[in-house]
């Protein structure tokens, strides 16, 4: 029988079903295909990113390919293996209540490695998590729609087309600045980066 989330065993928590794992790894290799090839596109020193893979033109190929699991598969492996687990993250990431601005409001010296022992206690999700959650789906839906756009433009009017592109970009650089901060907690964090744990067995430190 399948482990239940919030399972315990030891000083360990299960927090994460092999569905929403190889979600999370299928999204971030697709993300960080599509920033590669994208910059090597959008950025005039990219040469070098461009010649990693093959040149700009080969870059513009596999950015279309990628933007495609990009778009469906996390979405498809979640929703199909894990309903129950993806609405309740949609669910909890869309609830906002006053602990969580008082959470985040109270998040900095947490994020500079000291801690705050007066932080209020989080769900399944802490207020951070739920602000990189609603992030990543806003942002997300905003790169697949106007990339799309870009894509065909000889379906849109012109003016859309000439939208698309700073919407594109504000998106990225968007997510990609919190991509910055996830990675830090994830990996570099003394208190966070235990967390990490939970994205690869699924067992988290219940701390
Ligand atoms: C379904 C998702 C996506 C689609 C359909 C898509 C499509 C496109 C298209 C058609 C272009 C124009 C490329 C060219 O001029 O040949 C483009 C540019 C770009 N894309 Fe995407 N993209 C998607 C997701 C992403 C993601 C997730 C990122 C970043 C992580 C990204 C970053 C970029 C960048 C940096 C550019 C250059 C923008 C510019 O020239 O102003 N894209 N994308």
């Amino acid at each position: 029988m399948a482990t239940k989330i919030g399972a315990q065993q030891g000083d360990k928590v299960y927090r994460f079903t092999p569905a929403e794992r190889v979600a999370h790894w299928v999204h971030t290799v697709c993300f960080f295909l599509l920033l590669l090839t994208g910059l090597a596109v959008f950025w005039p020193g990219g040469n070098a990113i461009a010649s990693l893979f093959g040149g700009v033109q080969v870059a513009r190929i596999i950015h279309r390919v990628v933007a495609v699991p990009y778009a469906i598969v996390a979405l498809v492996v979640l929703f199909g293996w894990a309903p129950e687990q993806a609405k309740e993250w949609l669910r909890i990431a869309w609830s906002w209540s006053k602990e969580d601005l008082v959470f985040i409001a109270g998040y900095m010296p947490e994020l500079m490695g000291r801690h705050n022992p007066n932080l209020p206690e989080a769900d399944k999700f802490n207020a951070g998590e739920k602000f990189n959650s609603v992030l990543t789906l806003v942002t997300g839906f905003g790169l697949v729609v106007t990339g799309i756009i870009m894509w065909f433009p000889h379906f849109f009017p012109k003016w859309l087309v000439r939208l698309a592109y700073p919407f594109h970009d504000l998106s990225w650089l968007g997510m990609s600045a919190m991509l910055v901060i996830h990675i830090y907690l994830s990996v570099i964090h003394p208190r966070m980066r235990a967390a990490l744990e939970g994205m690869i067995s699924g067992w988290v430190s219940a701390e």
